[in-house]
């Protein structure tokens, strides 16, 4: 009989945002009358913008006529839409990143997981907690991990606590770690980092040779001029971090799919004799084996999002989704509930009332209110007794959930 990877059976039993689907489809089985509201999982609901379907159907139409046709694109992605990307999301900002230092993708979750087939099995991996979960699985997936303890946290990991207690500024680890993993705009709190907090992670990954994965997907909900875009406009940072940056929330690309990661050229890492390497012919590498790139109508339609039109219609959008999260946070904050986050981000992060734990909540609200959000536990033991909204869903019932979150708390 074939052996399996033993790693998988240290799963939790389920993803966490399948396990919510099946616990929301038994109840509406069940309550077939009832009208769920989901600001659960953050996919978004808007469609796509004019100019993203307008360049799409161009570039469909090029894939129809034989002298336009293109079969196999490159796997690090078209130089049209890498160079929109180092000039738009880079360049602009004053941070030094070349196009060809950009991998388009088909997801930042996919790349996050991925990153780790270029990395040792020795290396001590620091995350914060709460933390997207796919971080912590993909480690335990690679073998990278003991046994979960009955919180949920797993031997080997590093554990950086990011709560309220801290501000949510999570502190540098307390030991030598090799790989970090940062998200800010966060998920699931939806909180930020200042360019001053950040510049300490580089500083921290320069004199401990150490690698930050950075993880910015939600990078255009940013409001405040003084938040950072990328950890790529921090000096020094090009010699310590990879990037990961998604046109999913940026542009409704969830279903779409596209992405981008960024490995600068500077990049080292080293061997297990302790030679010294470049990091990006290794991720080519790995791309170009087991990747065979994203499709040129996608591409086509990410790159429209840097047209000047583009740019307006993606601003509304997020406009459109931030005002969504400032109704959630203020309705909340009305109905006496200790809030964070929504205000650079898509999420808004609260407190369970009365000490309930996450789960309870989450049974609590869609029994009585029928509103679906994510359970902070999903996230790591320091999310416990903490709740995810998401602001992806139409005003609507946005509105229609505030409403009915007032009720049930109330
Ligand atoms: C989330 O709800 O945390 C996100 O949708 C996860 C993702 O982008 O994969």
């Amino acid at each position: 009989m074939a052996r399996i990877n033993d790693n998988y059976l240290k799963l939790k039993a389920g993803y966490l945002f399948p396990e919510i689907g099946r616990r929301v489809a038994k109840f509406a089985t069940e309550n077939p009358s009832a009208s769920i509201i989901r600001l659960g999982i953050g996919d978004v609901t808007e469609p796509l913008i004019p100019a993203v379907v307008e360049a799409f159907h161009r570039a469909v139409d090029e894939m129809a006529q034989r002298n336009t046709f293109k079969g196999y694109g490159p796997e690090q992605g078209y130089d049209f839409l890498r160079n929109a990307i180092a000039q738009n999301d880079y360049q602009a900002r004053g941070a030094d990143i070349a196009a060809d230092e950009i991998f388009v993708s088909d997801g930042s979750k996919c790349d996050t997981g991925n990153i780790l087939d270029i990395f040792g099995d020795d290396n001590v991996i620091a995350m914060t907690d709460p933390v997207y979960p796919v971080y912590v699985d993909t480690n335990v997936m690679a073998g990278h991990t003991g046994a979960a303890d009955e919180s949920g946290r797993y031997g080997g990991l590093v554990y950086i606590p990011m709560t309220a207690a801290n501000g949510f500024t999570p502190a540098l680890p307390d030991r030598k770690v090799d790989l970090i993993y940062l998200c800010f705009p966060n998920n699931p709190t939806g909180t930020v980092i200042s360019k001053e907090a950040l510049a300490k992670w580089v500083q921290y990954a320069k004199t401990n040779d150490a690698i930050i994965f950075y993880d910015a997907a939600y990078e255009s909900y940013i409001t405040d001029p003084t938040v950072p875009h990328s950890i790529f406009e921090i000096p020094g940072a090009r010699d310590v971090a990879i990037e990961f940056r998604s046109f999913s929330k940026t542009a409704g690309f969830t279903g779409t799919r596209c992405a981008f990661t960024v490995v600068p050229k500077t990049l080292k890492g080293k061997t297990s004799s302790g030679q010294s390497v470049d990091i990006h012919p290794l991720w080519n590498r790995r791309q170009s084996t087991k990747f065979n790139g994203v499709s040129y109508p996608v591409q086509k339609a990410a790159a429209a999002i840097y047209s000047a039109e583009g740019k307006q219609q993606i601003r509304d959008m997020i406009a459109f989704y931030l005002t969504n999260a400032r109704l959630i946070r203020e309705g909340l904050q009305r109905a006496n509930i200790e809030v964070h986050g929504g205000v650079n981000a898509p999420y808004v992060w609260l407190k369970a009332p009365r000490n309930l734990s996450s789960w309870d909540f989450f049974d609590l609200l869609l029994a009585k209110g029928h509103l679906v959000g994510t359970p902070g536990s999903g996230f790591g033991a320091a999310g416990e007794g903490y709740f995810r909204l998401s602001a992806f869903n139409s005003r609507e019932k946005v509105e229609e959930a505030v409403a009915r979150f007032q009720k049930v708390v109330g």
